[in-house]
């Protein structure tokens, strides 16, 4: 079927769509019940059906003969290690892990918290709870206790699962002490806090609560798939909002595992026993979806690599993994090979390896900037692809879908509409725009699986920030334009998100966290553009008082609380000390101009500023 014909079914029909779509996984009951809507008026996915997401992507591909393949490559230049689990390793390793489990009281609907970094047992872990039917949490290593905390009380999770380090480059972070800290800031306390000693850093234990990994897996025995809803959920993953407090995006068993398993042929063309790697962390949707979940429902060899696209031991790493272990589809971020370009213009280091494996290079996470496609397009000569999604969707919106016909890619769009996804762009009243005409991204209900269908806990919050703004619509958050030819394109976040080395964070919180200083009256954080990691925040901030203070001083202080609170992940390192800050007459703060003129943009000044000067005095001190 043509790309046209299949969107064009998904949008006439999703039920009938999606129902030929659903038999594409081997359900312990087949739903029959395609899209219902449960008691809060949210439509959802499959809900009757019968399932194990564990078992689609292990025990099944085993019973089909595949238990020998190899399923994970754990690759790891920050500790030279590499190590490879066929199937039915993975399969054995991670029943006795959901054994673990259990012997500390994990049962379906638990949640469990993971704060590992990329190391194996992070998705063992995952697939353990997906076996039981407990509802994982994997946090990012580059968060703060405090972040940790907020996630503890949000998800209250029954266990929580660690490690004595991670590795940056050569740095070691020590996980014991955010660890400890957090649980000392978190209300809710887990039951046990199982932690894997790595070599490179021992931990302290604490009787009574913490557990030590291998002595704790000695102890199980392996425990079986428990046969799980469509609807229920399988992880809740934590993503940045406008404020301080993170939204807990809750991804459910069965449109999941559909969607995962459509998307690994439609999308990235790819087959069973292919291998697929996703060079991103597990902390995040793409890792949750391209590194653990659609390549192993799809039958792939996934790669969990634990080191950077530079500096590990340099900016050939990367094709190094992709020759060393044939990959071919190879999925990053934009500022990953941006970062690649600036220490290897000419791709002498890529020159080195054979990389005939590699087949397609696909980016997301933020828009692929012409530059970055011309030079991917020009060294490694394979189709270089842009597609968009978020963590609410779980996976691509709009994309070049490859698997179903070969379309032109026009750089700077993320190609086409994904099946299943009515993208619309609306003005600030909710009404279409037309082709060219740049507006929100809406998405019209209902949306396809996989898609968030609450925020953990908080149904209404659910409601408030993607439903209510046009109704019959999910609001996406992002700006952007669809052109005649139907290409969209995403110009970047209409709210107050932004986009820092493919890591999204919220420059709210972060006003937050700089308000707490004693000496800061008010503040306002922007994302700046930056030729590396896309956007970097930067703060405005205003002084109680003046007296006696050292701005320099100030400045270092509020570096130091936002890497405390929210972690070196935020990179937060500029700031200004102004007098004022621009605002309308009715007290908005003009965030949309400061960002115009620190990035040189044009900016044209609202009729509404209360003092026009505020905005001069700022331009004369950038
Ligand atoms: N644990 C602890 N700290 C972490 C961390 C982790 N998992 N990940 C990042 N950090 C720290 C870094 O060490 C750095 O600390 P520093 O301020 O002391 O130097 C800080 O957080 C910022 O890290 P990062 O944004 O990664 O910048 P960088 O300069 O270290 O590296 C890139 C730049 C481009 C190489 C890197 O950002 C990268 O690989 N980005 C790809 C992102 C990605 O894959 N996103 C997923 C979406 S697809
Ligand atoms: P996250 O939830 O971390 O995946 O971040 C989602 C946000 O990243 C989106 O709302 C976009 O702003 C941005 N983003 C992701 N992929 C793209 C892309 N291909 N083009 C433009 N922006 C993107």
């Amino acid at each position: 079927m043509s790309y046209r014909e299949e969107y064009q079914a998904s949008i006439d029909d999703p039920k009938a769509f999606w129902a030929e779509k659903s038999k594409l996984i081997q359900w312990f009951t087949p739903p029959v019940e395609i899209l219902s809507t449960d008691e809060h008026g949210i439509e959802r996915w499959f809900g009757d059906g019968e399932l194990n997401t564990c078992y689609l992507m292990l025990d099944y591909h085993i019973e089909q003969g595949r238990g020998d393949q190899i399923a994970l490559i754990y690759d790891s230049p920050v500790t030279d290690q590499q190590q490879k689990f066929s199937y039915s390793q993975l399969r054995d390793q991670v029943a006795i892990c959901a054994g673990m489990l259990k012997n500390h009281g994990v049962e379906k609907g638990d949640r469990v918290i993971i704060y590992l970094p990329m190391i194996p047992q992070a998705v063992i872990s995952m697939l353990a709870c997906a076996r039981l039917g407990a509802v994982h949490s994997v946090v990012f290593g580059g968060f703060a206790p405090l972040e940790l905390a907020v996630r503890l009380d949000d998800a209250t999770p029954k266990v929580l699962i660690t490690a004595s380090c991670g590795i940056e480059i050569n740095r070691i972070i020590e996980y014991k002490p955010i660890i400890d800290s957090a649980i000392d800031m978190a209300s809710h306390k887990p039951s046990a806090c199982i932690l894997l000693q790595r070599p490179q850093a021992l931990a302290n234990m604490q009787p009574g609560r913490d557990v030590d990994w291998h002595e704790a897996i000695a102890k199980a025995s392996p425990a079986d798939c428990v046969p799980l809803k469509g609807t229920d959920p399988l992880y809740i993953l934590y993503t940045s909002g406008t404020t301080g407090k993170p939204k807990g995006v809750v991804r459910e068993n069965g449109g999941h595992a559909v969607a995962m398993k459509y998307s690994m042929s439609a999308i990235y063309d790819i087959e069973p026993g292919d291998v697929y790697w996703a060079a991103s962390d597990v902390g995040w949707v793409v890792g949750h979806s391209y590194i653990v979940y659609g390549p192993l429902i799809h039958g792939c060899t996934t790669i969990l690599y634990e080191g950077k696209p530079i500096m590990t031991p340099d900016a050939g790493a990367f094709w190094r993994v992709i020759s060393e272990h044939g990959v071919k589809t190879l999925f990053s971020a934009p500022t990953a090979f941006r970062a690649i370009r600036k220490e290897d213009p000419e791709g002498k280091l890529a020159a080195r390896y054979d990389l005939s494996c590699l087949q397609t290079i696909f980016a997301a996470g933020e828009r692929l900037d012409p530059p970055t496609y011309d030079w991917l397009s020009e060294i490694f000569k394979v189709p270089v692809l842009d597609h968009w999604w978020q963590t609410e969707t779980g996976w691509a919106i709009a994309a070049p879908m490859v698997g179903l016909e070969q379309m032109p890619v026009k750089p700077g769009s993320s190609t086409m509409p994904v099946p299943g996804f009515a993208i619309e762009i609306l003005d600030d009243r909710g009404n279409p725009l037309g082709p060219n005409e740049q507006g929100f991204i809406a998405l019209k209900l209902p949306l396809p699986p996989s898609c968030l269908t609450t925020i953990w806990g908080d149904v209404e919050r659910f409601k408030s920030n993607y439903l209510e703004t046009y109704p019959g619509y999910f609001n996406t958050g992002d700006g952007g334009y669809i052109d005649e030819d139907g290409y969209v394109f995403i110009m970047g976040r209409v709210d107050d998100v932004i986009n820092v080395a493919g890591h999204r964070l919220s420059t709210g919180e972060m006003e937050e966290v700089v308000g707490r200083h004693p000496m800061v009256a008010e503040c306002a954080v922007i994302g700046r553009y930056d030729e590396l990691k896309g956007q970097l925040p930067m703060g405005f901030v205003v002084l109680k008082n003046t007296e006696g203070a050292e701005p320099d001083q100030v400045i270092q202080e509020l570096v130091a609380l936002v890497r405390r609170d929210i972690g070196a992940v935020a990179a937060f390192k500029h700031a200004l000390i102004v007098a004022r800050l621009p605002k309308t007459r009715s007290g908005k703060i003009l965030r949309k101009t400061l960002r115009a003129m620190v990035d040189g943009d044009e900016y044209s000044v609202p009729s509404t500023i209360e003092d026009p000067a505020a905005l001069d005095e700022i331009k004369a001190l950038i």
